[in-house]
């Protein structure tokens, strides 16, 4: 299938804001059960385990992005660095300091199937598509995750987050085409699809000054 522009320029799409999901009840009141169960369950990891970070801003910044592309091992996510960020991580096996959580994972499992059937409705998929929880996290204010490009696992992305307060948070990324690095602040709920893609690499980053939440999938079929 092919996704495309409606500006002249004919490049495919990599990246979308679907804030019309910003009205799914369904897939908002589901999410917000998992945000709510990492509140109350999980204080105590936050206030003996969360490092916040004063330099946050300066681990998601245009200088630090300009570091990043001249290292010789491009990051790609924080499996292969943790250091990458300073954010609390869910059911990760290979990340030594991820919660894991059969109870969130559970209750995470309705998000899945409603998040899941958003996405065949926008892309028109038919038949079987590969669509996996990749991401489950939460940054507490100071907290970010810096640049990197998850080539390691190469698919589209799509992200449900929800902040206390609007506007204290962001995703930036640089546009793959254009190179122009793009702050999108967040507001209180946040659908963002990218592609993640080996040769248009899209750099992205977070920073909040907030409690943000989010949940994160990755999505594979034939394009
Ligand atoms: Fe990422």
């Amino acid at each position: 299938m092919n996704i495309v522009n409606s500006s002249e320029n004919s490049s495919p799409r990599l990246i979308y804001d679907l804030s019309y999901l910003q009205d799914d009840e369904a897939l908002k009141d589901s999410a917000l059960i998992v945000f709510n169960s990492q509140r109350e369950n999980h204080n105590d990891f936050l206030k003996n385990n969360f490092h916040e970070d004063k330099n946050a801003l300066d681990k998601v910044s245009e200088e630090s992005l300009h570091s990043a592309l001249n290292e010789t091992t491009k990051v790609s996510d924080i499996v292969q660095d943790r250091k990458l960020s300073n954010c609390i991580a869910y059911n990760f096996d290979n990340v030594k300091d991820a919660i894991i959580s059969e109870k969130l994972k559970y209750l995470r499992e309705k998000v899945d199937e409603i998040a899941k059937l958003r996405i065949q409705e926008f892309f028109k998929l038919e038949g079987h598509f590969d669509f996996e929880n990749t991401g489950h996290f939460w940054y507490p204010p100071n907290g970010y995750m810096g640049w990197h490009t998850n080539n390691r696992n190469p698919g589209w992305r799509f992200y449900i987050s929800y902040v206390d307060k609007p506007g204290k948070s962001f995703f930036r990324y640089r546009d793959p085409i254009s190179k122009e690095i793009i702050t999108s602040y967040d507001k209180q709920w946040n659908f963002r699809l990218f592609k993640v893609s080996l040769d248009k690499s899209l750099w992205h980053a977070v920073y909040s000054d907030t409690h943000r939440f989010s949940i994160g999938y990755t999505i594979k079929f034939d394009e």
